[in-house]
């Protein structure tokens, strides 16, 4: 397995992954319809030519196949007040066949690494708050719970890099 930053020439890829784990993930909590009109809006190439210019995507890669994400970039959500030097960790996503081996840690373990999040005073995400099992991992990660919002709960990290 290899981790490796995702460039805009793969961007119909990149969209294709980010569909089928959206779709594998949530099928069970939407209709139909709403799924379709979600994928739309947040996982399409027009969604991703944006994405592009301001997020930065980490690939998981195994025999040449792309088998897990991780996204990041500006925080996403204004429930919480965050500063220019705080960032957010907006997706971790694994394909099913693929979980439990530790790809999604190690594709967190390498977001850190990257200068936005190692530079960054506080990571945040939000994830549903009946993901448990996401949300077990990100507290092994060094991630608390800072708040509720609708259906999801706010998490951050605060940079053991910086100080203060
Ligand atoms: C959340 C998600 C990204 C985690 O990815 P993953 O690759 O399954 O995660 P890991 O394998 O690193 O860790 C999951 C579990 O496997 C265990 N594990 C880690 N390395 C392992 C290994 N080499 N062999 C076996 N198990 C391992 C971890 O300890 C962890 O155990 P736990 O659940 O008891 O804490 C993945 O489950 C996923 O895509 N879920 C659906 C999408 C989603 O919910 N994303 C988050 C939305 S905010």
């Amino acid at each position: 397995m290899k981790i490796r930053q995702a460039t805009r020439a793969e961007i119909g890829a990149v969209s294709e992954l980010a569909t089928k784990s959206y779709i594998q993930t949530f099928k069970n909590r939407f209709t139909a319809e709403e799924l379709e009109k979600r994928i739309k809006a947040t996982r399409s190439i027009e969604f991703y030519n944006r994405a592009f210019n301001k997020d930065i995507i980490l690939l998981a890669e195994e025999d040449g196949k792309l088998i897990g994400y991780v996204q990041f970039g500006e925080p996403t959500f204004d429930v919480i007040e965050t500063s220019d030097e705080d960032k957010e960790l907006q997706r971790a996503y694994v394909l099913e066949d693929y979980q439990g081996k530790g790809i999604g840690t190690a594709l967190i373990k390498s977001a850190f690494e990257h200068p936005i999040l190692k530079n960054a005073k506080n990571i945040y995400l939000d994830v549903w708050d009946k993901n448990y099992k996401a949300q077990k991992l990100y507290k092994s990660l060094g991630f608390e719970f800072v708040a509720k919002w609708d259906e999801d709960i706010i998490m951050r990290k605060r940079n053991i890099h910086q100080s203060g």
